[in-house]
């Protein structure tokens, strides 16, 4: 995608994701299943709003606290700890919080897996917008393989593992495991050739459903979705392929400046790391990562059975690739589409707009979204259908 053609498409979906606001009283809230940032749960928000005004009783809250005081040291300990224990992340990878979102690691990947004279090669899977963003970074630092794509079905699907072929000798494979815009996700881990790295950008599924982190050379996740507020990205690298990375770019570029300094080389967002920090805390007490395979699974199925039953709304993505994160569909006609978010939007349910790319409805139905908010909407989707079908 050309810069000018990307400008038009961020000029022309930036305007709003949600419908026209609705006053509410203070104090009332919605059920948002905003794209990201996303909800986040009531517990996690009181205890910050607590904290912002004194911090584990330092009397300093949390936004004044300086990322050299000893309050800090413990929450960025408690994250690091935490996150491990949550992501089953072993001792040879590193877990680093930094700034510049998940679209700075679309260059940092390259930047330091690629040799500087740009001759290597990286395989791509190509299954939407943001993969198509990472491979548009990754061209300016060496030949790029597409080893399968979805682009033309409209990113409807993802290609098997029979139908992605990679190439000889790649420096890595780049995969996007949730597809956020047109609602499709992989339900299989990609298998590069062997010692090849695997990397993914799990920017909207991180820690929805276990993973297997030695699969992987490198993870990475803006917070925004399923791990609070945005301003921080983690990422999860082996030891291993960190110091593999070129040492001739700024440091502020390369993984092994934030291994070796605690993610903390200049100033950090502290407060986005301190929220992460409780957001990993919070999904450890709720059962964890599989207690989320189990709960999402089943907050997706609630309207996916709508759509299955409805001869009314459409389906963006194939049953077989279907997100149990952002599940996409359709009014018959774009003028009910405005108004179902209308309508939705009075009743309590918030933010269900689409992308431009896509049309229709986007419901993302991340971690901190509770089972009552999908019941909420499948129950006002028959309505709708009822009313309007
Ligand atoms: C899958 C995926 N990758 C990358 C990004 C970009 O993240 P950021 O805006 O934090 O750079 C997003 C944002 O929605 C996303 O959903």
């Amino acid at each position: 995608m050309s810069s000018t053609a990307r400008a038009a498409t961020a000029a022309s979906v930036s305007p709003s994701t949600s419908a026209p606001a609705v006053n509410r009283p203070a104090g009332e809230r919605v059920f948002n299943f905003s794209a990201g940032p996303g909800c986040m749960p009531e517990e996690v928000l009181r205890q910050i709003q607590e904290e912002v005004w004194n911090c584990r009783n330092s009397g300093v809250g949390i936004l004044e606290h300086s990322h050299r005081a000893a309050v800090y040291d413990r929450i960025l300990a408690e994250a690091f700890e935490d996150c491990r224990e949550v992501g089953s992340i072993p001792r040879n990878y590193h877990v680093l919080f930094l700034t510049g979102g998940s679209t700075q690691q679309n260059f940092m990947v390259p930047m330091n897996f690629l040799p500087a004279d740009k001759s290597g090669t990286a395989d791509y899977l190509n299954t939407g917008y943001w993969a198509a963003r990472s491979i548009e970074d990754a061209h300016i630092f060496g030949t790029i393989h597409q080893a399968s794509s979805s682009k033309d079905a409209g990113y409807t699907f993802i290609p098997s593992a029979a139908e992605t072929k990679y190439s000889a000798k790649p420096a890595y494979v780049h995969y996007t495991s949730n597809n956020t815009l047109y609602g499709t996700q992989f339900h299989y881990t990609p298998q590069p050739p062997a010692g090849v790295p695997l990397v993914c950008d799990m920017c909207s599924d991180i820690f929805s459903r276990p993973f297997d982190v030695t699969k992987y050379g490198l993870v990475y996740a803006s917070a925004q979705k399923n791990l609070g507020p945005a301003g921080a990205t983690m990422v999860i690298a082996s030891d291993e392929l960190v110091r593999r990375g070129r040492t001739d770019i700024a440091h502020m570029l390369q993984y092994r400046t934030f291994a070796d300094s605690e993610s903390r080389p200049n100033t950090p967002p502290v407060f986005p790391i301190y929220a992460m920090g409780l957001m990993f805390k919070w999904i450890r007490k709720q059962g964890g990562v599989k207690h989320f395979e189990k709960f999402n699974a089943e907050k997706a199925g609630i309207v996916y059975n709508v759509l299955d039953s409805s001869k009314f709304y459409k389906g963006h993505a194939r049953a077989d690739s279907r997100s149990l994160m952002n599940l996409t569909f359709r009014c018959p006609t774009p003028k009910l589409d405005d108004l179902f978010c209308t309508e939705a939007a009075t009743n309590g349910l918030d933010c269900l707009k689409g992308h431009r790319a896509t049309g229709g409805m986007r419901v993302s139905l991340y971690n901190a979204m509770p089972m009552a908010g999908a019941r909420a909407l499948a129950q006002f989707m028959v309505e709708f259908e009822r009313k309007n079908g």
